[in-house]
């Protein structure tokens, strides 16, 4: 006997109060934002949708290790267990802690990158690129076909288009190219799943060409989970065990462990090349810290070092993909145009379908970001003009391929009926979507400008 209804696998033992607030405060609110929900102060939030990224609740067990964590500088008995962790589950031999994911970025890509060098991905996530960009490198996105149709049920819309990766790295040249790199799940590219065929696929194809070949895996347990219920070869496959196969096919991993590893700062690099992984080392203990805790705390990588088991559990691994298809498929009944199918941290509302009167110029997904805080109270992120808008030389708007708003769920931290609310703000915004206008940039920084921009309302 099964029953429909997925609880929440656990039960709440700390609880931190949400502030309600009434649609004026909030129009008060984001207009001293400058209408950019990253500049709002979280007790102006009542459901905080902005990122699944270092917001998840941890677990009792994970609080107990904050307390046994080890500050010894080098060979804390923490380090020990995180990278006996790692290790256990990458098979990768080198090692490196750091204070998140860009981190480990800046130092690999860093490293690797420089003018001239190419970087292929399925879809680089925002710090990637600019970690690449940052060097003098070019970050390329190659997804696959599928990806481009947002209805319809195509289950590994998360897959790099291999026959593009071949021919690239031959029109490029092998030495060219920095690292292709495999984002599990495509967080940018709608958090969709990447099948094992595929990373099979991707892996052939940067050892026929002699290019190092990096897994971003910091939802690699979300993947697992549709590999196993979407690829019949994995369907008794542990979610463990498939994250394993995976990076087996790799030369090595980033991972913000802010995500999958179900704790609220951390990240690593883990690599097979002894000469890549001194090279990076030396970057490591310049920026970060020694080897042996990098940007951590020796209580951060205890938690780290439970989470990354938890985080495999069948119990809660089926809740938490559930439980984002339960929003996602609800507002879609609605009407509200949403990335399908439902992808792993997050639903994707397709804000230049839902606001087609507003052109990319204008961004449509920040129009709906705003609207889902002043009628709601709930805040999410744009990835879209904003994101990943550029300008042309006479200084007109590039818009991005996809006008989205990502409404990301934080592990562990909200009840059905916080989301059963959200459902309901949709009704709203459906009600208001042909009234509701877009906005100009009024002040901007170079890089990575969706966090500080300024905006008005047209
Ligand atoms: N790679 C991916 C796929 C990510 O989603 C992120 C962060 C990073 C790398 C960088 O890791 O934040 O620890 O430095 N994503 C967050 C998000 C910020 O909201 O999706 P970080």
């Amino acid at each position: 006997m099964s029953f429909k209804t997925i609880i929440e696998p656990f039960r709440i033992k700390s609880v931190e109060p949400i502030h309600m607030s009434t649609v004026e405060q909030r129009l008060a609110y984001i207009q001293e934002a400058h209408f950019n929900p990253f500049l709002l102060r979280a007790r102006q939030v009542i459901i905080d949708l902005l990122t699944d990224s270092g917001t998840s609740a941890m677990s009792s067990e994970q609080w107990a290790g904050i307390l046994r964590g080890d500050e010894s500088y080098a060979g804390a008995q923490s380090w020990e267990r995180l990278e006996y962790e790692i290790k256990d589950l990458t098979n990768y031999p080198y090692i490196l802690p750091t204070h998140q994911g860009r981190a480990a970025e800046r130092i690999l890509y860093g490293y690797l990158g420089g003018k001239g060098k190419v970087f292929i991905s399925n879809t680089h996530f925002d710090t990637t690129r600019a970690n690449i960009e940052f060097s003098g490198a070019e970050a390329i996105d190659i997804p696959c076909r599928e990806a481009a149709d947002h209805d319809s049920d195509f289950p590994f819309k998360g897959n790099m288009d291999v026959a593009k990766l071949d021919e690239l790295i031959e029109k490029r040249g092998a030495v060219n190219i920095g690292a292709i790199i495999l984002t599990v799940t495509n967080n940018t590219g709608g958090g969709q799943p990447v099948s094992m065929a595929n990373t099979r696929e991707v892996s052939r194809v940067c050892k026929k060409h002699g290019v190092l070949f990096i897994i971003d895996c910091c939802r690699v347990a979300e993947n697992a989970y549709f590999i196993r219920h979407r690829e019949p070869e994995f369907a008794d496959t542990s979610y463990r065990n498939i994250a394993q196969q995976m990076f087996a096919l790799a030369d090595g991993c980033v991972m913000s462990a802010k995500k999958d590893a179900l704790v609220n700062i951390g990240g690593f690099l883990a690599l097979k090349n002894e000469e890549l992984a001194t090279a990076c080392t030396n970057l490591l203990i310049i920026t970060e810290g020694f080897t042996t805790y990098g940007g951590l705390s020796g209580r951060d990588m205890e938690a780290i070092a439970i989470g990354l088991r938890e985080v495999f559990e069948d119990d809660y691994l089926n809740y938490r993909i559930k439980s984002t298809a339960y929003l996602g498929e609800r507002i879609r009944a609605k009407g509200v145009p949403v990335l399908y199918p439902i992808g792993g941290h997050a639903v994707y509302v397709d804000a230049g379908l839902l606001y087609p009167h507003i052109p990319a110029h204008e961004f449509p997904g920040q129009a709906l970001v705003c609207e889902l805080y002043t009628r709601g109270g709930i805040r999410a992120v744009e990835i879209g003009t904003v994101m990943f808008g550029k300008y042309d030389e006479a200084g007109h708007t590039v818009a991005a391929p996809m006008e989205l708003v990502r409404l990301a769920i934080p592990r562990r931290v909200y009840t059905q009926s916080h989301i059963d609310y959200v459902i309901e703000v949709f009704d709203e915004i459906m009600k208001h979507r042909n009234e509701t206008r877009g906005l100009r940039i009024v002040k901007e920084p170079k890089f990575l400008r969706h966090f500080t921009a300024h905006f008005e309302r047209l």
